[in-house]
């Protein structure tokens, strides 16, 4: 149906994935299961002790980072500037086995977070071209 303007709605598949995660809440929900895990699962305790002993400001960052990342607002580069991700993780040794940790914890927390299983294929392949990036051994 076109609207007043005449425009047809836009197709659910081309908002951004910030707005089909359900915007800063449906965000900030993932990054906290994301870390709860993190914290909680003895399988992701090999990242879990790359990360200062509490998790807040780890949390807020991510959360920042991620409504950018994922088309939303730009918190992250608002506070800090370019996100130089790859520099900023140079002072943590990541190897495969962090980098498959990682994208576990995050999946295990798209999971939870029930994210629709397109969103969560075409994420999980950003996600991991990301963590894979990041390493740095
Ligand atoms: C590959 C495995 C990864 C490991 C082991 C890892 C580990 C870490 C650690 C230990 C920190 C510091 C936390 C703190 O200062 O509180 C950090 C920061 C951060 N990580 Fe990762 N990370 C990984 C991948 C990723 C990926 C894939 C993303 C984004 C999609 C990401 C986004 C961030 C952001 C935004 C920060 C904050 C940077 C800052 O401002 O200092 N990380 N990460």
């Amino acid at each position: 149906m076109p609207d007043d303007a005449g425009r047809k709605p836009a197709p659910p598949e081309a908002a951004t994935p910030f707005m089909r995660l359900g915007g800063e809440a449906g965000v900030r929900a993932l990054v906290d299961r994301f870390y709860d895990l993190m914290d909680l699962e003895p399988t992701y305790a090999g990242i879990r002790r790359l990360h200062p002993s509490t998790l807040d400001g780890s949390r807020d960052k991510l959360f920042w980072f991620l409504c950018g990342w994922l088309g939303g607002p730009n918190h992250y580069i608002e506070r800090f500037g370019h996100p130089r991700l790859r520099a900023r993780h140079l002072p943590y040794a990541i190897g495969l086995a962090e980098r498959d940790q990682w994208m576990a914890c995050m999946m295990d927390a798209m999971r939870d977070e029930q994210v629709d299983t397109a969103l969560a294929d075409r994420l999980a392949e950003a996600f991991f071209g990301t963590a894979d990036w990041m390493r740095n051994r």
